[in-house]
């Protein structure tokens, strides 16, 4: 289903150059539920945002489904909303000046994965049921605890149907929640 072959990404800082990905060889079979663990800085979601397309890694092939989806030699990059794939940010990346059920449309609205206002609708519901936030779809979002920011963000990576599931630290134990006033308060839960 995913296979990366080579991948590299270093990143130039002041202090000189990061090599946040070295190399990487990976296949991941479809139906495989696949896990990344390693320390801070260590590159895991340097590599969700490569193969998600909205990191460009220096070099190496990745493909999807069979199709490649970049290539550094080839020169082939597929933008993001064309690998029909959902990511869970590491900060959720929820929009505080929309509601719940705008945020999850956000990704039907426009682009590749736009849909009719009907379909619209009942994505959204169902990506929200699934969640089990349907009940709360017009409340904006600073106005939910930072768990249900959480699946907010699940719901909207699952709006679009995706065909792979990318999730950035989906059990983290730092919560971030988006507060009334604009700001952003970190905890520790559990
Ligand atoms: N935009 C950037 N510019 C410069 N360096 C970066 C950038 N993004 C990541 N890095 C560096 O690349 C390395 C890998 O970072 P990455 O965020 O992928 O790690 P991680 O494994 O997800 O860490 P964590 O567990 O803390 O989330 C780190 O050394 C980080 O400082
Ligand atoms: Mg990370």
């Amino acid at each position: 289903m995913i296979h990366l072959s080579g991948l590299h990404k270093d990143f130039y800082v002041k202090e000189g150059v990061v090599a946040a990905l070295r190399e990487i060889n990976l296949h991941i079979a479809e139906k495989e539920f696949f896990v990344l663990l390693g320390p801070g800085g260590s590159g895991k979601s340097t590599l969700l945002r490569c193969i998600a397309g909205i990191e460009d890694p220096d070099g190496g092939t990745m493909s999807l489904g069979g199709r490649v989806m970049f290539s550094g030699k080839d020169g082939i990059k597929v933008p993001p909303e064309r690998r029909q794939l959902g990511m869970v940010f590491q900060s959720y990346a929820v929009w505080p000046h929309l509601s719940v059920f705008e945020n999850v449309a956000l990704p039907l609205r426009y682009g590749a994965n736009s849909v009719g206002p009907q379909q619209l609708k009942e994505r959204v519901m169902s990506a929200l049921e699934l969640v089990q936030l349907e009940k709360l779809a017009q409340r904006p979002v600073p106005f939910l605890s930072g768990g249900q920011q959480q699946r907010v963000a699940l719901a909207r990576a699952l709006a679009i149907r995706p065909k792979v599931l990318l999730m950035d630290e989906p059990l983290c134990q730092r919560r971030r929640q988006i507060v009334p006033d604009g700001g952003v308060k970190v905890y520790q839960s559990g």
